[in-house]
């Protein structure tokens, strides 16, 4: 179970996101063998002799057990894969989102983890999960998101206690604000992609199994673990 991303061969989910754009240039920079580019939409993924567009929507079965049949070789999986409405719980009308967003956060990686598990336990490789600094603790405007990174933390420390036994490494990584699509309207100092896929990677590689991305999510969890109630309640005032 190497720390380094050098020679290693990836699998990573939604890799039309920015984020994922971002990792994919930086894990090349790295050494890493092969990337298998993980999307529910290939047609803009470019192919070369390292990066290997894959078909994969994160909340088909069907897609998961290929992907794994495929990526045998596969010594990290990425789930990065996500979505945020930006909706509070109380305000959305419907549980639509909430479900939306505990599939794509929660269910979602746990189903990749699962399908890829023998053969991350074959070549002892490692998970890393893309969280965010609000897995933590709730910000109520987009409440529903948080509380489905908050199941996808604890599904992170979770999986950390069944297969480390087993010789993979499970990482969480949890940025604060990213500039991407996901945030475009949020009037906050964001981080570019490329600086948190640095950050990301540099703990990766570092041995940490909790990454805090970005001077904003370093603040939040040094406030948290002064005063965690008083960040509750920062947030939840606005
Ligand atoms: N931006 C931030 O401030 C921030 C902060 C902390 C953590 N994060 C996390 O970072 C990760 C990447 O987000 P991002 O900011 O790069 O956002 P993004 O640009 O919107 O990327 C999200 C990606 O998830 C994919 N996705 C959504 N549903 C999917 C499905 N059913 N099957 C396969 N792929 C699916 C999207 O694919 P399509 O292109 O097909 O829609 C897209 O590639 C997410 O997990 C997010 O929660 C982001």
């Amino acid at each position: 179970m190497s720390a380094s991303i050098k020679d290693s061969v990836v699998v990573i989910t939604g890799a039309t996101g920015a984020i994922a754009k971002a990792l994919i240039a930086e894990l090349l920079a790295r050494g890493a063998a092969k990337i298998y580019a993980a999307a529910r939409d290939i047609s803009g993924i470019a192919a070369s002799d390292k990066v290997v567009p894959l078909k994969l929507d994160v909340t088909s079965e069907a897609d998961a057990a290929a992907a794994a049949a495929l990526a045998s070789d596969a010594t990290l999986l990425i789930n990065n894969a996500g979505v945020n409405h930006n909706t509070a719980l109380l305000a959305a009308p419907d549980l639509a989102i909430a479900k939306e967003e505990i599939e794509i956060n929660y269910i979602a990686p746990l189903r990749l983890t699962r399908a890829f598990a023998p053969v991350l336990i074959k070549n002892q490789g490692a998970v890393l999960n893309i969280l965010t600094i609000l897995a933590r603790v709730n910000l109520p405007i987009m409440g529903s998101y948080c509380a489905s990174k908050a199941a996808a933390l604890s599904l992170t420390q979770g999986l950390r206690g069944e297969l480390a036994p087993k010789g993979v490494r499970i990482v969480g990584a949890l940025p604060g604000a990213v500039d991407t699509r996901m945030t475009a309207g949020l009037p906050i100092p964001k981080m570019t992609p490329a600086d948190a896929a640095k950050d990301i990677l540099d703990g990766y590689e570092a041995s940490e199994e909790d990454i805090y991305v970005g001077d904003m999510a370093k603040g939040l969890a040094a406030g948290l673990a002064h005063d965690h109630k008083a960040v509750e309640k920062q947030l939840a005032s606005g």
